[in-house]
């Protein structure tokens, strides 16, 4: 394993200029960008900004665990949430956050999760219903719309066809400039009516009208101050991030045609749980080279010191697991795709769930729909990619392929 950096490169202001632009139009360009030229630890001194870009994998782990208590949620992201109406265990702190938490962690706890070992029908029935209405998908809107339904059913009783709107594409559009904000350095207060903040407000009101809507349904069952938090976080923090990972899986699947044929014979021919490990750790290995928490953001509470390297308060810490998870100390030929690589390995390097308090809490169920739609598709479903423009990462707050990846299925015994 590599020395963990002690001595961190600091960049002035003239240094950090060839890249200003791309922290404003391609976050995952520019901390690549960064890591290429400077390394794995790099601390930038922007002017009212000081920035640390951090893909050393020794100290991402220490900054997400025993550091932890040291960090906070960053207030740029707070702001801005704050003006589309919501927050949340993702993005709160403190005692705001331990309470959002539980009701996630409750969500998915033990006995609950017995409860969804039922949605292998609603999944099949889900696709197959998507697929035949339109055998032409675009993966990350697909996926979106299954996992939101299954969320919103089984842990509300609430189903996204009662939403009066296509709530995806209008959460992507709210998305959209919610991103375009939190980017922007000189952000106008949403009163002043610039095109985009009508836009913004517009749109947000629409999606905030649906969300009524479904806390009107779901108060008859089960009383709730916080519910609109829940249900947004639902939205970002789990439908976004499930959608991103199974399309790449998708994706995964067509650029490496022998995994497919060798995933589907395991299926077919060994039993479930042989299976299911295959393709846990084919997921695994997606997650990987396209972690959909592409970055972890936090902020320094109040200055601290650790081996010899200085964290002042308010720094701003882009920790970037898509870059630890391509460091060649720790994954062999990072660059290659091996579908078996975690079969029987696993590192704490991996970490597209996140690590230490702060870690997913919706990590099972997504794997556990996961493996369920991959089995389902795979068996079921001949499918090829249709995509009329390059499909790239594409970094939203989850990193997908983006809108241009589009599928064309084909059922298998039609
Ligand atoms: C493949 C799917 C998913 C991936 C890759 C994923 C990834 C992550 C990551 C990396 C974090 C940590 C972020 C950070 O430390 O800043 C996180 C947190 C979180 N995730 Fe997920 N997630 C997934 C699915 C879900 C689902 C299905 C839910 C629930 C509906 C969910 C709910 C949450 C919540 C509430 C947090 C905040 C936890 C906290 O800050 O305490 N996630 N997720």
């Amino acid at each position: 394993m590599q020395e963990r950096p002690s001595k961190i490169k600091t960049l002035g202001l003239l240094e950090i200029r060839p890249y200003l632009k791309l922290l404003n139009s391609n976050l995952l360009e520019f901390v690549c960008e960064i890591q290429k030229d400077h390394g794995d630890f790099t601390h930038l001194k922007i002017p009212f900004f000081n920035l640390m870009v951090v893909s050393d994998p020794e100290w991402v782990e220490l900054l997400m665990t025993s550091l932890h208590s040291n960090l906070q949620k960053p207030d740029f992201l707070k702001k801005t949430a704050k003006t589309y109406g919501s927050s949340g265990p993702f993005i709160d702190d403190g005692d705001k956050w331990k309470e959002g938490r539980a009701f996630f962690s409750s969500l998915f706890h033990k006995q609950t999760f017995d409860r969804y070992m039922g949605i292998r029908e609603a999944i099949i029935f889900k696709i197959d219903q998507m697929i035949l209405e339109n055998p032409k998908q675009k993966p990350v809107h697909f996926f979106s719309s299954l996992t939101l339904d299954l969320i919103f059913n089984y842990g509300y009783q609430f189903t996204s066809t009662e939403f009066d709107e296509d709530i995806i594409e209008l959460f992507f559009e709210v998305h959209d400039h919610f991103l375009k904000d939190l980017k922007s350095p000189f952000r106008l207060p949403q009163w002043i009516l610039t095109p985009h903040n009508l836009r913004a407000k517009k749109n947000n009101a629409r999606f905030q009208k649906n969300i009524d809507k479904a806390i009107k349904q779901i108060k008859k069952i089960r009383p709730e101050s916080s519910l609109r938090d829940e249900l947004t976080t639902i939205f970002v923090a789990g439908m976004e991030a499930t959608s991103a990972m199974l399309s790449w899986c998708l994706y995964g699947l067509l650029e490496n045609p022998e995994v497919k044929d060798l995933l589907l014979e395991s299926i077919e021919k060994d039993s479930e749980k042989v299976s299911s490990s295959k393709i846990q750790a084919f997921m695994d290995e997606v997650t990987r080279l396209y972690p959909p928490g592409y970055i972890f953001n936090r902020q320094v509470n109040t200055e601290f010191s650790h081996e010899n390297i200085k964290f002042p308060k308010k720094t701003q810490l882009f920790m970037v697991p898509y870059l630890v998870h391509r460091n060649p100390s720790i994954f062999k030929d990072p660059l290659t795709f091996k579908w078996d690589r975690f079969l029987n390995w696993s590192s704490k390097a991996h970490m597209p769930y996140g690590a230490g308090a702060r870690h997913c809490p919706g990590a099972q169920f997504a794997r556990l729909i996961g493996t369920l739609c991959l089995k389902h598709i795979l068996v079921n479903y001949n499918f090829k990619n249709v995509s009329t423009e390059t499909v790239k990462p594409s970094p939203f707050l989850s990193l997908s392929p983006g809108f241009n990846f589009e599928c064309a299925f084909e059922q298998k015994n039609a």
